[in-house]
């Protein structure tokens, strides 16, 4: 028999490139591949690139810089390394990556990881392997199921995609190039791949798309389904403890996912809903097609929905004409709601957007000043919400022991961390912890009932926030 082939795959960027990691690791694990944690050693390696922002598409060339270090180095002792380039920056710059980088012997866009076994083989031959292409042929249907050992590997929080690309167009944004066009994918298909994941211990599933809350997915019904029927369906399988989707746009929020708040103890009660700027001026600028008052109202609804319900959010700053006043706009927007958590950007030019044309670029030192006034901001939102769980009983789902001995970790329905001294044996259930203490954005605290028996499996889950 052949020695297993050495795969070590580097991702970048979002959850989806996570999630596709997985499912090429999956598809060449068919080949004889096995996944090293070293570059060094391996037979391929994948850099599965972000384009979002310049400096998430920079980092490749300089990645790549010392990868062509490595494969010289295996040459010289003998071994074949190829070096494949996958995700968005492969979907943009196709050839190009070639032309900057020779080392590179095959280039992969997202919508063509089932044909990697092909391209290897193309490589193989010493030929450049290219495929950018959007392929009529749906990679789902080709990808391989994750093996029995490949999902209990990953620990019981799972993502998976049940939508990909964006039909929005905002003007900063390269996803619906990279990406494509909306495309959701069947709703028996993901019910029989969540299915698989909770028959092998998942708990917790985050299902996600670029656009996830555009999901119209063929129903077996033959009707088209919306988001919230979808989790409807998936928190009837067994085993599946908590649900939970990203990323959502504003606009594409429906009364299914509202009642699906109302209704589904396993849904979480954290939204990530960017909103990118609290001014009405730069949201038309860059095409969110939804005003500042729009988005207070679908916070509303939510919070109408469903008690307790928490928010995080994206932010640009420095967007092409913003004006100090739209960024006090912004800032009080993010006061007016009191975010959970929110992550927040400089604007960067994208090549190939609208907005990359736009003229009125606002300096480096504004841009600098603006981010760092609103992290602060957020910071203080974050910590107030972290504080907030200090004695009160809440419930987590344990994941794994941690790096502390004897410590066991696990997440509330806030997606905070928080450590108990427990037996390593609740790891996949939700047991309520007395919260005592916030160490920086980790929760400490007790398990608030004795742990308990591990007999019989599958171990207690108790459901809901
Ligand atoms: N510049 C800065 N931030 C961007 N994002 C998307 N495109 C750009 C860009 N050109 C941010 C948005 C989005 C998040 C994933 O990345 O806030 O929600
Ligand atoms: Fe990009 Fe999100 Fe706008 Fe789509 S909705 S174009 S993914 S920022």
């Amino acid at each position: 028999m052949k020695p297993p082939r050495k795969l070590h795959i580097k991702s970048y960027g979002c959850q989806m490139n996570v999630y596709d990691a997985q499912r090429m690791a999956d598809t060449l694990g068919g080949e004889g591949f096995i996944e090293t944690a070293r570059a060094d050693d391996a037979d391929l390696v994948v850099l599965n690139t972000c384009h979002i922002r310049e400096k998430a598409s920079e980092k490749v060339y300089s990645e790549l810089g010392r990868l062509r270090l490595l494969k010289e180095q295996a040459a010289r002792e003998g071994r074949n390394m190829r070096i494949a380039v996958a995700g968005c920056v492969a979907q943009a710059e196709g050839d190009e990556i070639i032309r900057r980088a020779p080392t590179v012997d095959i280039v992969v866009g997202p919508q063509s990881y089932h044909h990697l076994p092909q391209l290897l083989a193309r490589a193989a031959r010493r030929e450049h392997a290219i495929e950018t292409e959007f392929p009529a042929d749906d990679k789902f249907a080709h990808l391989p199921p994750p093996k029995a050992d490949a999902i209990r590997a990953r620990g019981i929080s799972a993502f998976v995609t049940v939508q990909e690309g964006c039909d929005k167009f905002c003007t900063f944004c390269v996803v619906p190039y990279t990406r494509g066009a909306e495309v959701s994918r069947p709703v028996a298909d993901l019910v029989e791949e969540v299915s698989r994941l909770a028959d092998h211990g998942v708990r917790e599933l985050t299902l996600i798309g670029q656009n996830v809350n555009a999901y119209h997915g063929e129903g077996p019904d033959g009707t088209s389904w919306p988001l919230g029927k979808l989790l409807h369906r998936l928190a009837e399988i067994p085993g599946i403890a908590r649900l939970r989707y990203s990323t959502s746009h504003p606009n594409d929020v429906d009364a299914s996912l509202i009642e699906a708040h109302r209704d589904l103890p396993a849904l979480m009660p954290l939204v990530h809903l960017p909103v990118q700027s609290g001014s009405d001026r730069i949201l038309a600028a860059m095409n969110r097609r939804h005003s500042v008052r729009n988005y207070l109202d679908v916070i509303d609804r939510f919070r109408t929905a469903r008690q307790g319900i928490a928010f995080s959010s994206d932010f640009i700053v420095g967007f092409p004409g913003e004006r100090e006043e739209d960024f006090a706009a912004t800032l009080a927007l993010v006061a007016q709601i009191g975010y959970a958590a929110a992550y927040s950007f400089k604007y960067s030019p994208r090549p190939g957007t609208p907005a990359a044309e736009l003229a009125e670029m606002v300096s480096a030192s504004d841009m600098d000043q603006r981010l760092a006034r609103l992290q602060d901001l957020i910071d203080h939102q974050q910590s107030a919400f972290n504080m907030a769980a200090i004695g009160t009983t809440v419930d987590v789902l344990f994941e794994r022991a941690a790096r502390n001995p004897g410590q066991v970790v696990g997440r509330t329905a806030y997606l905070q961390p928080a450590h108990v001294m427990a037996s390593p044996d609740i790891v996949g259930s939700v047991l309520p912890v007395r919260i005592e203490s916030l160490e920086r954005y980790s929760l400490l605290g007790e398990l608030a009932l004795p742990a308990p028996r591990t007999e019989p499996k599958p171990s207690p889950i108790s459901i809901g926030a």
